[in-house]
């Protein structure tokens, strides 16, 4: 059986004053039916682990470097961040491919880094709007999967979130059918290449203008195992009801 996750992206978001809401966030989930990652920026994850040691909340950073160390200035190694509190990184995520022009294939291998460190990876894939009306979505997926996703992936090491990037800040979501259309491909992809044990137990999370209001209806989707929420994973009365609809999903 897959454990759920809610994932929280705050991307360049937060500042010390931050933690404050992190210290509620863990003060209303003490035993969570679900597992709960926060991926605040990188200056906070040492001092966000303090409040979190002990709760069930998980750190994760929200990009890494391929290398361990060296002359790369303003990166960071995946080991850094595992040092600073973090087990798990987000990658590849669309504004990281898009303003920062990361391709699948460096994805696999700060992926592959990540993992050597002992993190986890939320391996972010989606497709632009007008690649969905060009209908070539599942093209377009498909090819992020398997370039981005490096063998070192298991079951416990490996979670992909499906973020459409018309979906992202934008308040604009999918159909149920259209994210089921994707997650039921995804799943089906993971399986034949990792086999059916290790495909069956990657977590796959939705990722796009997921707020309480929808929430219920996007983990009612069979193969969405929980979110990778933005916006409304900064303020903790926001990002409550998130998790609450995934604990009774
Ligand atoms: P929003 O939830 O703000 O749409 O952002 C989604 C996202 O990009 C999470 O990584």
């Amino acid at each position: 059986m897959r454990r759920k996750l809610a994932a929280g992206n705050w991307k360049m978001n937060g500042l010390g004053a931050s933690l404050a809401d992190l210290r509620v966030l863990a003060d209303s989930h003490p035993e969570p039916s679900v597992d709960l990652l926060i991926c605040p920026p990188a200056t906070l994850l040492h001092p966000a682990r303090a409040i979190t040691e002990g709760t069930a909340i998980a750190l994760g950073g929200q990009d890494c470097h391929t290398e361990v160390s060296g002359a790369f200035t303003g990166d960071l190694s995946a080991e850094m961040l595992g040092d600073a509190g973090a087990t798990a990184v987000i990658l590849g995520h669309s504004e990281r491919r898009d303003k920062h022009r990361e391709t699948s294939e460096e994805v696999r291998v700060k992926a592959r880094a990540a993992h050597a460190a002992g993190l986890m990876t939320v391996i972010c894939l989606g497709e632009s709007m007008f690649q969905r009306e060009a209908t070539n979505t599942l093209d377009i997926i498909g090819a992020q999967l398997s370039l981005s996703v490096p063998d070192t992936s298991t079951g416990e090491n490996l979670v992909i979130a499906y973020e459409p990037v018309w979906a992202i800040g934008s308040g604009m979501t999918p159909t149920p059918e259209q994210i089921g259309e994707v997650h039921t491909f995804m799943r089906a992809r993971l399986e034949k290449r990792f086999g059916p044990g290790v495909g069956r137990s990657v977590r796959l999370l939705y990722g796009g203008s997921v707020k309480a209001a929808n929430a219920a209806e996007i983990f009612s989707i069979p193969d969405v195992d929980g979110a990778l929420v933005g916006g409304a994973s900064l303020k903790a009365s926001d990002f409550s009801p998130i998790i609450e609809a995934l604990e009774s999903a």
